[in-house]
């Protein structure tokens, strides 16, 4: 980060003659940012920005985003190219050390994560302590914390080598915890993983085969998975991210914080949202009654939002909601749904009529990633209860790796925000017999 030569002054207007200077940071990339860190010691005031509208709550150089142009980058490289050229474990290596692999590296790291895709056996006894009809995220919220019980050789956050560690374990894991989610909450037994199939294939594998017959993975339907994966890794300082690093800052171990990031992630303002676009969709029913929904979707009155539209930074298309749309005729086309995909059909025709509403232009609220990537989970047979964990499987690199760089970071402290106080000044307690 540059420490520009300019500089932002603040006034304050009940005393103008008094300002205080504050340095301006220039990014690489992107908006400059001015350096408050010394405001409230300076000034006696906080910033106030619940929400983090105008927030820039670190210094990163993995993931880099223009909301007004539709941009996502990875270390510099588009999120076109890389779904168009690249596979997930690529992807994975991008981000956690910052440059594309070489045969040789790459060859290396498949080998790594490949090697880390089994669970402790003891984990199995975790899953039979749930109720069959569990959501997944609350089994993989459980399963992912539980691994710091399991796994003592990779919890030393200062240990590089064991930080490396813990981060080729959690990637490797969640394929294989989130088929067993899955597998338990049908009634079948796990699948173990096999290290002769490449990541996605393992992960459908892991999902539908069955011990009684050969299962062959339809190699269209895992490269479709294998660039969802890449499309969901990471996506700069997003809500579940910022969980994971600020629940990391106090020193707590990277498995019980990435928990709290599939906790946060969970929710329908944000990766839940995949699940919740399908459900609309399948409330919706036929696409004569997208009008009254988007009706509904302009009434304040009304707490229904039209899910997977709307972002708090793009105000342009998601440009990973343009890929995904693409691949959701491949994977259609392959398994002749293309035609009569109901949900397809009124996914597109809502797209169109919101495009063109004022209310949604005028707020910039385009397609997001969860748009579409559902109707190609569910055209998988992947159940929507579990296109959220598959957002969590994928998004696991982009929180390990924004996790490694932030304990990496030599200015690294604990997080803890202050606040506006809005509530009773000082008064003396009052005994029960009197009030
Ligand atoms: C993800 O941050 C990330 O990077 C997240 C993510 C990632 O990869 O990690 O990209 C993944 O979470 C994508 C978002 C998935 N969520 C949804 O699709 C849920 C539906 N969308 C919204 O709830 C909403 O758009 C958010 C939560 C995504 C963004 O909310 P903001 O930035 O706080 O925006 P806002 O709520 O202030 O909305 C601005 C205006 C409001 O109207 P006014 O008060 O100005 O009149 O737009 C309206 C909102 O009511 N609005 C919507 C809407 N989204 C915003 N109105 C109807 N339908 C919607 N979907």
């Amino acid at each position: 980060m540059a420490e520009s030569t300019i500089t932002a002054r603040i006034s304050v207007s009940s005393n103008p003659e008094q300002s205080w200077e504050f340095p301006v940071l220039h990014g690489s990339e992107g908006p400059d940012a001015i350096d408050v860190t010394k405001l409230y010691k300076t000034t006696g005031m906080f910033t106030h920005d619940p929400g983090f509208l105008s927030t820039s709550s670190c210094e990163s150089r993995i993931t880099f985003i223009d909301g007004e142009k539709g941009i996502l980058r990875h270390r510099g490289y588009s999120i076109e190219d890389l779904a168009e050229h690249s596979d997930y474990l690529e992807v994975c290596y991008l981000l956690l050390y910052g440059e594309l692999p070489d045969a040789k590296e790459k060859a290396w790291f498949v080998k790594e994560i490949t090697y880390h895709t089994l669970v402790h056996e003891q984990l199995e006894f975790m899953f039979r302590g749930f109720p069959r009809r569990s959501h997944p995220m609350a089994i993989l919220v459980g399963a992912v914390a539980s691994l710091s019980a399991f796994y003592h050789d990779s919890l030393d956050i200062h240990d590089e080598k064991e930080r490396d560690l813990a981060a080729k374990r959690m990637i490797a894991k969640m394929p294989t915890l989130t088929a067993m989610a899955y597998k338990y909450s049908i009634g079948q037994p796990f699948v173990f993983p096999q290290n002769a199939l490449d990541f996605s294939s393992n992960f459908l594998n892991m999902m539908f085969s069955v011990p009684a017959e050969p299962y062959k993975v339809n190699p269209v339907m895992a490269r479709a998975i294998d660039k969802l994966l890449i499309l969901h890794a990471d996506h700069e300082q997003n809500a579940s991210t910022s969980t994971v690093r600020l629940a990391s800052s106090s020193g707590a171990n990277p498995f019980a914080c990435l928990g709290a990031g599939i906790s946060c992630l969970w929710g329908p303002a944000h990766g839940g949202a995949n699940q919740a676009v399908i459900e609309m969709l399948r409330e919706i029913e036929h696409v004569d009654r997208i009008p009254e929904f988007i009706t509904r979707a302009k009434d304040k009155d009304d707490p229904f939002r039209l899910m997977g539209f709307g972002h708090r930074v793009y105000k342009n298309y998601d440009p990973r909601a343009r890929v995904i749309k693409k691949y959701c005729d491949e994977v259609l086309e392959e398994i002749g749904d293309q035609e009569d995909n109901q949900l397809l059909k009124i996914a597109k025709e809502l797209e169109k009529i919101a495009l063109n509403d004022d209310y949604f232009v005028q707020r910039k609220l385009f397609p997001n990633v969860d748009f579409y990537s559902g109707i190609i989970y569910e055209a998988m047979g992947i159940p929507t209860a579990l296109f959220t964990p598959m957002f969590a499987l994928a998004r696991t690199v982009g929180w390990v790796a924004q996790w490694k760089e932030m304990m990496e970071d030599p200015e690294l402290r604990i997080g803890r925000p202050r606040q506006l106080y809005t509530g009773y000044p000082a008064r003396d307690y009052v005994p029960i017999d009197k009030r």
